[in-house]
This record gives structure tokens, sequence and C-alpha cells, in this order.
């Protein structure tokens, strides 16, 4: 949920980390900090507000020396203020920390720490972190041995970064349930929440696994386990194109990346013949499908579940990982879970699937995020491949999901749909693209509307979901996603004059019975705006998508959602790329 960074080498640290900081924003934007240690000192610069806001006011790059750390916000525990920023420091100033997680026992560890005399400066769970270190290395434990007694002494999910002012040589590092990788170059390293924070420096990657540390030289590495087990580990070299992260000329990266889709859904569904071919054969042998996911990722795995039961006659339960414990006692080892997440770092599923793991399951895992814990943590996992996503709401990673969720499908249906449905997929994204005009002019008229509700039947139900989640999270519009058949026990009773209703119908067999229900809502007064292959007097106003295979209307239908989302949001002044609450990797419960 924060982005942390460290870096020791030869240049000046403080522009490398704001770089970082800057790529790792979409983590966590509502404070910012930085630490470097130059001649015999730290300084320390942070603020509350967005990295160029904080940046604005201190002047990162004024900080000299070669080695620092830094960290951006998503507060969880203490207001969002200067004095709750990271990085913490130890009651002599001596330690700096920055931390990305939660520490479960941080009131009694505080509690402990008051009682031995350390004096907190801040509300947050992290400062306990350096005293424990300060602790430790007051009671003669070198760098090493403090951060491993401090570590045991932790209970929840971290990824730490420590700086020591008398250790000028080392920063360590810790994770536990929290991203954790460190990049190596020529004569500095790199220690980062996630590798978009460096790869423009070095592409060779060490991901540290759970209970981990990481002691980072200049000219080397030394990785052991919490008990102090030496760990040999080999870098993997990960592509330097995932490093692309500018906006090109686009205003923001939500819409960039709304506009990326042809080329990331095409990327999506090519893959690894063999790899998918093993990936099927797990879902073949299995005895019980279940898939997990959050928020838009389960969207996707509520697809699944209609494309799998209708083509390849596959019965599968979708849950959200924050509920999965509601499947206690139905895993054993003949079951299958597959986790669909585009940043494989979602806490709510990386617990889930080790739930499902100490049942004996098999973990299949649909990921964006290359080397991210659930592509490590899973059986067998397959990337989506469409590169960073920045915006913190989900666009082309969803679209990614669907288009690899046909494929897989159509894999495993004997025939039942035929890969080559997906053969003019990128045509036709491209064509519903094209109505980004029209849709501006729609936005324009209904910015100003409190309520919104979407509806769609069958597959398209949970595109429904996913346009609401859409408009509400960007633009703060409350907003309903809806079975159609489901309106008239209920909600039908707030529909009013001029409440708009986006009504989602390509012509499939659901389409004359979703008509009624938009009939319905038109009678009591509903604007009604359509998503279809076909116009209809119905509807107020009408956005055409391309005819296709019905498996595939969830891609094109989905794509005027999000970008009335986005335009709406933009109408209402606010910034699509950074919704208020809100960070882009949830790794807290
Ligand atoms: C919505 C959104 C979130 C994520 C959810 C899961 O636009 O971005 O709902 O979909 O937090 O994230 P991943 O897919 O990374 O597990």
């Amino acid at each position: 949920m924060c982005g942390i960074i460290g870096y020791i080498g030869e240049e000046k640290a403080s522009p490398l980390l704001l770089n970082g900081l800057r790529r790792m924003e979409y983590r966590g934007y509502d404070s910012a900090g930085m630490c470097v240690l130059h001649g015999d000192r730290m300084y320390v610069k942070k603020g509350a507000g967005k990295v160029d806001e904080i940046n604005a006011k201190h002047n990162f790059i004024t900080l000299e020396g070669t080695v620092g750390i830094a960290h951006t916000r998503w507060a969880t525990h203490g207001q969002v203020n200067e004095t709750n920023a990271h990085p913490h420091l130890s009651c002599n100033g001596e330690i700096a920390v920055v931390h990305n997680g939660i520490i479960e026992n941080h009131q009694e560890l505080r509690k402990l720490l008051l009682e031995e005399g350390h004096r907190f400066t801040s509300e947050t769970d992290t400062e306990v972190i350096a005293h424990l270190l300060e602790r430790g290395y007051r009671s003669g434990f070198d760098v090493r041995l403090s951060l491993l007694e401090t570590v045991k002494m932790l209970k929840g999910a971290f990824a730490i970064v420590a700086l020591f002012r008398a250790n000028p040589d080392v920063i360590a590092g810790a994770r536990k349930d929290a991203p954790l990788a460190v990049g190596f170059g020529k004569n500095e390293n790199f220690l980062a929440s996630d590798v978009l924070a460096f790869v423009g420096r070095t592409d060779k990657v060490v991901f540290l696994d759970n209970y981990e540390v990481v002691f980072v030289r200049k000219r080397g590495l030394e990785f052991l386990t919490f008990d102090g087990t030496p760990v040999v580990k080999t870098p993997v070299q990960v592509a330097w194109e995932i490093g692309d992260v500018t906006r090109k000329e686009f205003r923001h990266y939500t819409i960039k990346e709304i506009h990326e889709q042809p080329d990331t859904v095409e990327r999506a569904i090519y893959q690894d013949r063999d790899k998918l071919e093993s990936f099927c054969k797990i879902v073949r042998d299995s005895a019980k499908i279940y898939v997990t996911a959050s928020g838009t990722s389960y969207h996707s795995g509520l697809i699944a579940k209609y494309l799998l039961a209708k083509y390849a006659k596959i019965p599968c339960e979708v849950t959200l990982a924050s509920e999965f414990s509601s499947l206690n006692g139905l895993i054993d080892e003949r079951s299958v879970i597959l986790a669909i997440s585009q940043s494989g770092e979602t806490a709510d599923v990386l617990h889930a699937i080790a739930a499902a793991k100490r049942s004996r399951a098999k973990v299949l895992s649909i990921v964006n995020v290359v080397g991210s814990s659930l592509v490590r943590e899973s059986d067998l996992g397959l990337l989506m491949n469409c590169g960073p996503e920045i915006g913190v709401a989900a666009t082309k990673s969803f679209t990614a999901q669907v288009a690899l969720i046909n494929l897989i499908v159509a894999k495993l249906s004997n025939g039942n749909l035929v890969e080559s449905h997906l053969k003019s997929i990128v045509l036709r994204v491209q064509q519903v693209l094209r109505n980004e005009e029209h849709i501006i002019e729609i936005s324009k008229q209904y910015s100003e509307n409190p309520d919104f509700y979407f509806v769609g039947r069958g597959i398209h139900y949970p595109v429904s979901l996913e346009g609401a989640l859409k408009l509400k999270e960007l633009s703060y519009i409350h907003a309903e996603g809806m079975a159609a058949g489901e309106l008239k026990h209920g909600t039908l009773a707030l529909i009013d004059r001029g409440t708009p209703v986006v009504v989602i119908n390509p012509e499939d067999d659901t389409y004359d019975d979703t008509l009624t229900n938009a009939a319905e809502m038109k009678a009591r007064g509903a604007k009604i705006i359509g998503i279809s292959t076909k116009i209809s007097d119905i509807y107020d106003e009408f956005v055409r998508i391309p005819e296709g295979h019905e498996s595939t209307y969830p891609i094109l239908e989905v794509i005027p959602l999000q970008m009335l989302a986005y335009y709406i949001t933009v109408e209402r002044q606010q910034n699509p790329d950074y919704p208020r609450n809100l960070a882009k990797s949830v790794t807290v419960k």
C-alpha cells in the first residue's frame, strides 16, 4: 500500500530516490519523505500531500549523500500529516526506517519501549521498528543482529528498509507478507517495493521471499532468513519496457491505459502454448475449481464462471478473497484455486491462497506484475503482460484478464469455443475506442447526477458491477451495478425522473429480457444509456459496440464504461489518477 525505496551507490541518492517516489506514487499518495546520509549526519525531509507538492516545498534533491531511503504513504495508523510521514527515526536520530504493511502488535511494543524510556513522536505503527532497531543496537548488536532481533518481535505484514547513521556502507531490508525487491546495478544497488522504482537503472532483480532479510552494500548483497541462515538467491532479468511509465500525450495515466487496450488485449492472449496447456491440465485434473480475487479482478472471476459453465461445462465457485474463509472445510487436495490479481500483492488474495495451500489445494494464478508474491506462491501462473498499470483504477488489466480467460476457456472447451473467436478482438477494441467524443458529450450531460445504475444480465452482469465500481472510485458518484432481472425486486423503487441507468445489452440470448427491463425503468422516468450492438428507441443515449463473439462482449462493453467514469471525473474537475482514500496495491487486510 505504501512504496518504499533505498539506494546505495556512488551517485547522489536524492534524485534517484525522488524518481523512485514518483514512480511508486500509485501505491499511496497521502504523504512522502526521504532520509539521506551525508557525512556523519542523517537528513530528513517529509510532508503531507503528493510527491511533487512536498518536493516543491522541500526540494528533495538539495539533499547530498550517496545512500538514502524514501517512502510514499497510504495511511493506516495515524493521521495524514508531516509527523506521521515516513521515514521515522529512533530516539537518538541514528536509525531511519521506512515501512510498508501493518505491525499488528505495535501497541504492545510501544508500551514496552515506552517503559524502557524510548520517546515516540508519531502515531504510526512503523515507529516501533526504528526504536526496536535502536534497542538492539544500544545493547551492542550490529546492524545484522539488530534487524534479526527486531523482525522476530514484529507481528503483521511488513517490508522494511532501514538506514543506520553509524553504518553508512549498508542499507538493511526485511520482508514478511509485503513485497520487496533488490535491484542490483554496477557499483550501486536498490531496494524497493516495486521494480518500477529502479528499472531505468538496472533490470537485474532479486525478489525477497517471506521471512528474509537483506543487507545491501554498494558492491554486495547478503541474504539471510529471519533465523540467520544464509540464502543464495539468483537474480532474474525483468524487461526494461516495464519501466515505461510516461503519460505520453495523454493528460492522465487512466486515459492512456484505456487507450492501450488494443495492444494489451493482444499481448494477454499471446501465451506460451506449453504453459497454457499445463495450466489447463491442472484445471481438468481437479475435482473442483474455486476462483478468488478482489475488486475489478473479482469481476473478471465472475466472467470466468459464466464462460467456464457455458463452454467448458466446468462449474466453479467465485469468492471474494476477503471472504475466502466462507469456504473453510470445502477445500482439499483435489481442489484448484484460481487467483486473479493485477498486482499479485493484494493481501486478501495472498491470505486466501495461503489458506488453500494449507488444505493442500493447487494454486493457479492470472497476474500482471512479474515477480509478484502471487506469481511466486502459485503452482502455475499465467501473466497478463499488459505492462505497468499506474492509474489507480484497473482498466487495461481487466480487459487483459477477460481476454486471457477467454483463451483458457477455449482450451478447456473441447471445441465449443474456438480460439479464432479472439482473432478480430484488437480491431473491435479499436472500434469501441472511437466512441470517445460521444462519451465525452454524455459525460457532460450526466456529471452532476448523484446516483447511477448499471444493469446487465448473464455475462454482462459482472460488467455492470465493474462499470459501477469505476464510476464510484473515480468520480465519487454513488453507483450500483445490478443484475438486470433483480431490479424489480427492490431497486426499482429508487428509479426516479432523470436517474441515469446504463444498460449493457448487446444482441445475445439476454437481449430481449434486458430490453424489457430497460423499458420498465424508462417508464419510471429513468434516462437509459444503452451499450449495445443494436440501437433501440428505448435508449436516450446509445453507444454502439461492434458485433463479435458473445464471450468477448465484456471486453468491448467495459471500455465505454471506463471512458464514462474517466470523463465524468474530469468534468467534475477531479484527478482520476489519484482518487481519494485509495491506493493501487492493497497490501493490507
Ligand atoms: C478497481 C481496483 C481495485 C482492484 C483490487 C484488486 O479499479 O483497481 O478494485 O481491482 O484492489 O487488485 P489486484 O487485481 O491487484 O489484486
